[in-house]
């Protein structure tokens, strides 16, 4: 028997929630079976959080359609999914999902939203985790305490983040049999319960934050040791958690209902669910659990642009009538998908939108700007004016291309992020080239911990050429000038793709830059443009 918000225990592990339209009383229990019903596989945090009570309603309201959803560990939900026992999964393992999909399994996979994940632990920390620099740290000193850790064991989202941060610590602990280290405990279940066992054992653990946020009240001999107080303050990045919805394949697996699945997945990314997932929270747990992630909600149909005092929205209409500009071949890199193809994109050229706002912008007495060009999902992409307007030496062409401005700071000017390592001012130094190399080639020394520049990626000239421009910035000679290939010459906001305008979930307007020697170096969806000086 279920009723609204009843959560009912199926197996260990396995929750079954059912969230009805409106209260299903017993004697209409029959009648409500020859409903349409969407079977829905997911993780449980969704659940342990109330996300899913919260949302749901909205959605069968809709359908006129009940949604049953099955509370598992992301493993256990691709299993589901496997079988054809779910019509769609809301899950968060992005290498298991690949394979899922690689597989044939899944017929779309769209990103929902993220949150990240933290380090629990007693309130005495008899690790010291509360010290540590990133979560591979923070296991180290849990393993050479033999300080009592909880895991998930379940083969979800969460136990296989967890696997991969004991991993790269270089740690193995044996999950059972006689190998299994004594502090090792796996519990085999939910997030809800682990943590509540945690609780219980004074035992470290990793969790979502969402779930942890929403449980901490109840858990008074756990506190967060590890991860910051918000998910913008996570000093690990490594530490991100992705949710996506999968739609399972009805060719695959007949029973399916793929349609009904096609209609929950669509509504899932709409604007308006994104924005009551992003507001999730705020009032019971006095911040939001989720950000919302869907390339539906981040995409943008106007730009702000902030330049020499004065500033202007314009709308895709107005930028469309501007002189518009096409790059054939540039490579798409998701941040989180990887490359997406080739593609020729057309759009405005980022100097001919500043100049149609600021003509004086152009002039030898602006060239100390910065140009800021600000994503919706909050991402940064800077260029000096001289990348935009003048010309760059060569060095420091490829010092950007090559995208040492990451973390040294666009002019080389050293930054220190809040959390990480600070990364030191380069400009007007000069580094060795032999020593400078063989560091970051292995990614050694100073670079300890930082991807390894092989030479494919980065040539033994150019890294001399980057070290030449460090030493001596202003000496850009004439024939010095970085020379790229002209149709990858273009920063530039997009509205077309391949000849096709860019709508909903292929977002409105993306920002594609093609001076970049082996990606273009970003492709967002651009929400404002701000001139610094
Ligand atoms: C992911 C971030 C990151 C990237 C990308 C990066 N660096 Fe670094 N680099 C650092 C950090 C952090 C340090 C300082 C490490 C320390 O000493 O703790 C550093 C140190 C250096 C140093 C030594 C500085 C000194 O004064 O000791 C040089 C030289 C250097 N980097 C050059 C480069 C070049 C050239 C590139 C691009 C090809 C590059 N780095 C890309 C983070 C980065």
């Amino acid at each position: 028997m279920m009723r609204t918000g009843t959560v009912v225990a199926c197996s260990a592990a396995a929750v079954l929630v059912a969230v009805a339209a409106g209260p299903i009383e017993p004697g209409r229990v029959a009648a409500s079976s020859q409903q349409k019903v969407l079977r829905l596989a997911t993780t449980t945090s969704t659940v342990d959080t109330g996300l899913l009570a919260d949302i749901l309603p909205d959605f069968q309201a809709r359908c006129g359609c009940r949604v049953d959803v099955v509370a598992v560990g992301t493993g256990q939900a691709i299993e589901l999914g496997k079988r054809g026992d779910a019509d769609v999964l809301l899950v968060h393992s992005p290498e298991q999902e690949a394979a899922f999909m690689k597989e044939g399994h899944g017929i779309r996979r769209d990103d929902v939203m993220y949150n990240d994940f933290v380090i629990v632990g007693p309130t005495g920390d008899p690790a010291g985790v509360a010290k540590a620099s990133s979560a591979r740290d923070a296991f180290r000193s849990i393993a050479r305490a033999a300080a009592a850790f909880a895991s998930r064991g379940d083969r979800s989202g969460t136990h296989t983040k967890e696997r991969a941060i004991w991993k790269s610590a270089g740690i193995d602990p044996a999950e059972e049999g006689p190998q299994r280290p004594s502090w090792y405990l796996s519990v085999g279940q939910g997030m809800g319960e682990t943590l509540a066992f945690a609780n219980e054992k004074q035992a470290y653990a990793l969790a979502d934050r969402a779930t942890w946020t929403s449980m901490q009240g109840r858990l008074p001999s756990l506190r967060r040791l590890f991860g910051g107080g918000s998910g913008d303050e996570n000093p690990d990045r490594d530490l991100r958690n992705q949710y996506s919805v999968i739609v399972i394949d009805q060719a695959r697996h007949p029973g399916v209902k793929a349609a009904l699945g096609l209609q929950f997945a669509d509504w899932l990314l709409s604007k308006p669910t994104q924005a009551r997932i992003a507001a999730f929270g705020r009032d019971s747990a006095g911040r939001s659990l989720f950000y919302a992630d869907s390339d539906e909600y981040k995409a943008t149909d106007r730009v702000r642009v902030e330049s020499g005092g004065r500033s202007r929205t314009f709308t895709l209409g107005e930028i469309a009538k501007l002189r518009s500009t096409t790059l054939s071949g540039v490579e798409y890199i998701g941040v989180k998908k990887g490359r997406l193809g080739r593609h020729a994109w057309t759009g405005v050229s980022l100097t001919d939108l500043l100049l149609a706002l600021d003509p004086g912008i152009a002039s030898k007495s602006r060239s100390t700007s910065t140009i800021e060009v600000v994503s919706s999902d909050g991402w940064t992409a800077s260029f000096t004016w001289h990348e935009l307007f003048g010309s760059v030496s060569r060095g420091e062409g490829l010092y950007r291309a090559k995208g040492c401005n990451e973390c040294h700071g666009l002019k080389a000017e050293g930054t220190r992020p809040e959390g990480k390592r600070p990364a030191p001012k380069l400009l007007g130094e000069t580094y060795p080239v032999g020593d400078t190399t063989a560091m970051i080639r292995s990614g050694t020394a100073q670079h300890e911990g930082i991807t390894a520049y092989t030479a494919d990626r980065l040539s033994d000239a150019d890294l001399a050429a980057i070290l030449g421009w460090l030493a001596r910035p202003n000496q850009a000679g004439t024939d010095d000038v970085f020379v790229v290939p002209p149709p990858r010459r273009i920063a530039m906001l997009a509205y077309e793709r391949d000849g096709r305008p860019m709508t909903g979930r292929d977002g409105l307007i993306q920002l594609v830059v093609g001076f970049d020697e082996f990606a273009s170096r970003y492709s967002h969806w651009v929400s404002e443009i701000r001139v610094r000086y």
